[in-house]
């Protein structure tokens, strides 16, 4: 079976890396995004023997999620990459609420119903790769106020971490596997069309992030922080989220009873 991945916001930044990086490692491709000539410019960069489909979608929208499912569902994807995203960073008080939605769809909503459309298609062949781009964000929830604005982003790559750690072990006997990528700042349009200017910052490379992914499937990684030296302490972090799990009990803790 030929390597086939799709990859959403393939137009840009990470995901165009991911799409380069593949097609010369010889896979074929579906790349979805909604800047049409974005995309034509990318498949005409790439190698005539690479076959490229073009998928024009906008992944905020119930139709553009059903068009790119269906695509999942049809083409025999031996990956599929969950990159496509926005970040809205502002108090969520002034977030409007079609900045809201559009965060939760482009964010949660489509990499929840590609995965489920792809994994099926993937069980049925037991193969299969599914990487989700999330962001070390995730693990900034018990951080102080310095951060302030992306209470939503950050939630939507918390939820990536957790969701892929459960599909890995969930679907592992079925021949599927599941990463999470989780980079800092990387130097791509992300910030700029938020009208935020990083530049000033030491920023990771997109060709860098997708090299740390690669290189994370082949070590067996479900979550891969491109720009962390100490492994260890994601291993900390998730041992001490299974110490507190395996910790509660039907009893009410002793220090919500009345005195
Ligand atoms: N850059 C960072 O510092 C950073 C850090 C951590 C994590 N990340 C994550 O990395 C991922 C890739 O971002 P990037 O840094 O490469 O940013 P980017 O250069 O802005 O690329 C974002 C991609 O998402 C696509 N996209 C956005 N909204 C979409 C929609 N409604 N429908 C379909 N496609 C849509 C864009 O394509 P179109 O505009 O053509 O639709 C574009 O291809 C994101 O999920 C982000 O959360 C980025």
């Amino acid at each position: 079976m030929s390597a086939l991945a799709l990859i959403t916001g393939a137009s840009s930044g990470i995901g165009r890396a991911y799409a380069t990086r593949l097609a010369a490692a010889g896979h074929d491709l579906v790349i979805v995004a909604r800047r049409e000539h974005r995309l034509r410019d990318l498949a005409a960069s790439l190698s005539p023997q690479v076959d490229v489909q073009i998928v024009v979608a906008d992944l905020a929208t119930d139709d553009g999620i059903d068009d790119v499912a269906a695509v999942c569902a049809e083409r025999p994807l031996t990956m599929l990459i969950n990159n496509a995203g926005i970040g809205h960073y502002m108090p969520i008080t002034e977030l409007s609420v079609e900045q809201a939605r559009e965060l939760l769809y482009v964010k949660v909503v489509a990499p929840a119903l590609l995965t489920r459309a792809a994994a099926i298609g993937m069980k049925s062949r037991g193969d299969g790769t599914v990487v989700n781009v999330a962001g070390m964000l995730a693990f900034s929830g018990p951080a102080d106020a310095s951060k302030p604005g992306r209470a939503l982003y950050a939630g939507t790559l918390a939820l990536a971490v957790a969701s892929s750690q459960t599909l890995s072990v969930e679907l592992e006997g079925d021949g599927l596997r599941f990463q999470v990528v989780c980079p800092g700042i990387v130097a791509t349009e992300f910030h700029t069309v938020q009208g935020m200017d990083l530049s000033a910052f030491p920023r990771m490379s997109a060709d860098d992030v997708v090299s740390a992914s690669l290189r994370g499937l082949e070590l067996g990684e479900v979550v891969c922080a491109p720009g962390l030296e100490d492994a260890g302490l994601l291993t900390t972090v998730f041992e001490a989220q299974l110490a507190a799990f395996a910790g509660q009990s039907p009893d009410l803790a002793s220090r919500y009873r009345e005195s």
